[in-house]
């Protein structure tokens, strides 16, 4: 079987759902207002680390429009978030909120007031008044020295004490030897929308509108909080306004509007405040990385060392794993990678766009670039010399790897041979201007997934699953691969999300959802057209009775054989004559043992140029960006991404940080006029291409994810390029004015 014509795949296609969006039909979840909802707002601690010794809420209480208030003396004891959230398996906080009265953070709610309005909450818990017992707490990466410990498992999925071969002695022996530290900031995701959950309870049930791009783990989450079945508990997330790493996972306001809701008998809403969203939704952390190359004269790597410090919160594990791209990127015998961890009391951190890849490439392709300059080899063929052909940890073969091409292509756009490699040698009096490359490189995962298809008699088909939109196309792409399966016009296909009833998917992150789910709506098309068509063929009065599957061709929802196309039958017409309303068929799909055997990541290169002018003001005049992520399914989302992808990466070199003041513990620029992103005043000119060429081993699309690729290296390139710009190295992020005085 096969469809000829009209094929929506690798075709640029605007996204699905745009028009609702761009409406407002779109419901985001604070916009579920159930009738007589009530309103939560969050009471946060003011200090980072103690107890608190008395909460008084009589003001509060006597306020206009309040209806109750939640401290951790009224808060019925909730069952602990499943163990695969928790500790060393994932991320989430292992303590429910309100259950004692330890504060470990400042920003940690310790009451939630339910108001008539949302204004009536927020003053009324303004007017809850805590005593606390204070205590020093510890808020400064470099102070931790006794709180420091070595974590096993990044996510319960990746090992991240690693090494091979003696780099010891590797570097002992080394004729060059290069040792730096990096450091990375405090980062926030700042999504447009802010986390929000809507609660409501009829009888035993709960149903929750949640921003969230895990469905299914939050129903797990609710389910186990309260002991009740997963069943009892329904989530829905149409449409997330980004995320970023954010909304990922249990948060405390998310378990705190279904105790509102169940204490009160109403409704509840809880929305973060955007200085919430700092302290209530996580961070990228902090990081220290101290990174050792060794080389011989030639350039070729003999010795890396890679070790990270940074900090999780007194009730999570999250480690930022700045240190897992540099195992597998180059060719090199000897590598120790270590990463520490310490427990401050700070908020909890979570992944943002490429969790450790992001920051962890900033270090070692800065790295990468200050060799270069010791050796007086380009940049580019430096990388080449140290070409990792196959995976060098495992020694395992890449399922695909396009990077050479990567780099010769983003050689030409760039136009990288005009470059003159001395310092400060490019601009005039009034610009400096600086051109600098790095590497990128992202794993290609894939997790199970299910998805249930189904056609109807009209002839349309829906596809659903329980995975989400948070901005990068899902709706879109998934519609393309459920149309061109079908042989359906994009118009006659709807693909439903959000749902936790859908069948399971996976969090949507780890630039896996395409893979994951993509495979899933493939399988379960598949499913069903063969149902339909196995109809067809078994019955005497179609006209395609007695032929065999590999002779039917379909196009525009019709079935006709392949060398007579006049024979034919619609979907319509085969499901009328079976007299039946629906085929469906769901189907569960996973990874096999192909992981065993191959190595799956993406690669590509950035090439930057920044203009700096005599202030120090430096901006990026353009950026080349290629990428070798298998099949394209759509160019214009998957520009999108990486557009996205870049922006971030300018802010994460130039503006993002958060600042932290040492003596209380809290953020100083929880908002965003004073933590700074990227603008479109700040945004030239980006030149984004892709290999386009499927991976034959990741699934049946040949498309490993492209969400996290374009931010990684993206720093790196920017620094290296201020450092040829200006002959000025910054390791600490970002690169803003004073470090270049
Ligand atoms: Mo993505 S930040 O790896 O969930």
């Amino acid at each position: 079987m096969s469809q000829e014509a009209n094929k929506t795949i690798n075709q640029p296609k605007n996204r699905v759902e745009g028009k609702l969006k761009v409406t407002g039909e779109a419901r985001y979840s604070a916009e579920f207002a159930p009738p007589n909802l009530a309103y939560g707002a969050i009471v946060p601690s003011k200090i980072a680390k103690g107890r608190i010794k008395k909460i008084d809420t009589e003001a509060a209480q006597k306020a206009p429009g309040v209806i109750a208030i939640l401290t951790h003396q009224n808060t019925p004891r909730l069952n602990s978030p499943p163990e695969e959230f928790i500790g060393d398996n994932g991320l989430g906080e292992s303590r429910q909120p309100l259950q004692d009265n330890i504060v470990h953070y400042a920003g940690q709610h310790i009451a939630v007031v339910i108001a008539d309005t949302q204004v009536r909450a927020e003053r009324a818990a303004e007017l809850v008044k805590v005593t606390y017992d204070w205590q020093e707490p510890l808020v400064r990466l470099e102070q931790t020295s006794s709180s420091v410990f070595e974590p096993e498992l990044f996510v319960g999925r990746e090992k991240l004490q690693i090494s091979r071969g003696d780099v010891t002695q590797a570097l002992n022996s080394a004729a060059i030897k290069l040792e730096q530290t990096y450091t990375t900031p405090v980062e926030h995701h700042n999504p447009i929308e802010t986390s929000a959950t809507v609660a409501e309870w009829s009888g035993e049930r709960l149903t929750v509108y949640d921003t969230t791009r895990f469905i299914k783990g939050v129903q797990q989450v609710l389910a186990q909080s309260f002991g009740m079945p997963q069943a009892k508990v329904r989530v829905v997330c149409h449409y997330i306004g980004g995320s970023f790493g954010s909304k990922g996972f249990q948060w405390g306001h998310v378990v705190l509007a279904a105790l509102a809701a169940k204490q009160t008998g109403r409704p509840v809403r809880i929305e973060l405040s955007r200085q919430q969203m700092f302290t209530l939704a996580g961070h990228r952390p902090r990081t220290i990385q101290s990174l050792t190359l060794a080389a011989t004269k030639e350039g070729k790597l003999i010795g890396i060392k890679h070790a990270t410090l940074t900090h999780t919160s007194p009730i999570a594990q999250y480690t930022e794993s700045a240190g897992l791209m540099t195992k597998s990127l180059y060719a090199c015998p000897n590598l120790e990678i270590s990463h520490k961890l310490a427990r401050l009391n700070a908020p909890t951190p979570t992944v943002m766009r490429a969790p450790g890849q992001a920051s962890g490439m900033f270090a070692l392709e800065s790295a990468m670039d200050e060799l270069a300059y010791m050796l007086n080899i380009d940049p580019v063929e430096l990388r080449l010399r140290n070409y990792a052909e196959v995976e060098p940890q495992e020694q395992k073969p890449w399922s695909s790897k396009h990077l050479k091409e990567c780099y010769e292509r983003g050689i030409e756009r760039f136009g990288w041979q005009q470059r003159n490699p001395l310092l400060r040698s490019m601009g005039d009096d009034d610009t400096l201007i600086g051109w600098g490359m790095a590497t990128t490189t992202y794993p290609g995962m894939r997790q199970p997934a299910s998805a249930k298809a189904t056609i109807f008699a009209n002839g349309n088909a829906v596809v659903s699953s329980a995975t989400h939109e948070q901005g990068s196309g899902v709706y879109t792409v998934m519609s393309q691969l459920a149309a061109d399966s079908l042989g359906l016009p994009l118009e006659r296909v709807k693909f439903e999300l959000g749902e936790s009833q859908f069948p399971k998917a996976p969090v949507t992150g780890g630039s896996w959802t395409t893979a994951s789910v993509g495979s899933a709506v493939v399988a379960a098309t598949e499913a069903v057209k063969d149902k339909v068509l196995t109809l067809a063929l078994g019955d005497r009065t179609s006209p395609l009775f007695g032929s065999s599957q590999d002779q039917i061709a379909i196009s525009d929802g019709r079935l006709f054989l392949k060398d007579r196309p006049s024979v034919d039958e619609t979907y319509a017409e085969i499901l009328s004559r079976a007299n039946t309303d629906a085929v469906e068929a769901e189907v569960k799909t996973e990874p096999g043992d192909e992981r065993e055997k191959f190595a799956f990541f993406s690669f590509g290169t950035h090439f930057a140029e920044v203009k700096i002018d005599p202030f120090g003001q430096v901006r990026v005049s353009r950026i080349v960006g290629v990428y070798d992520v298998g099949r394209i399914l759509n160019p214009q989302t998957a520009r999108s991404q990486a557009v996205g992808g870049m922006v971030m990466g300018i802010g994460m070199a130039l503006m993002e940080h958060t600042i932290t003041d040492y003596r209380y513990g809290r953020y100083v620029n929880p908002n965003l006029s004073e933590y700074l992103v990227p603008v479109n005043a700040d945004i030239d000119n980006f030149d984004i291409s892709f290999i386009d060429r499927p991976d034959p081993y990741i699934n049946p699309m040949g498309s490993r994810g492209l969400g996290e690729i374009s931010i990684v290296g993206v720093a790196a390139a920017i620094a290296n390029a201020v450092y040829h710009a200006t002959g000025k190295r910054v390791r600490d992020l970002p690169i803003t004015l004073d470090k270049l005085l």
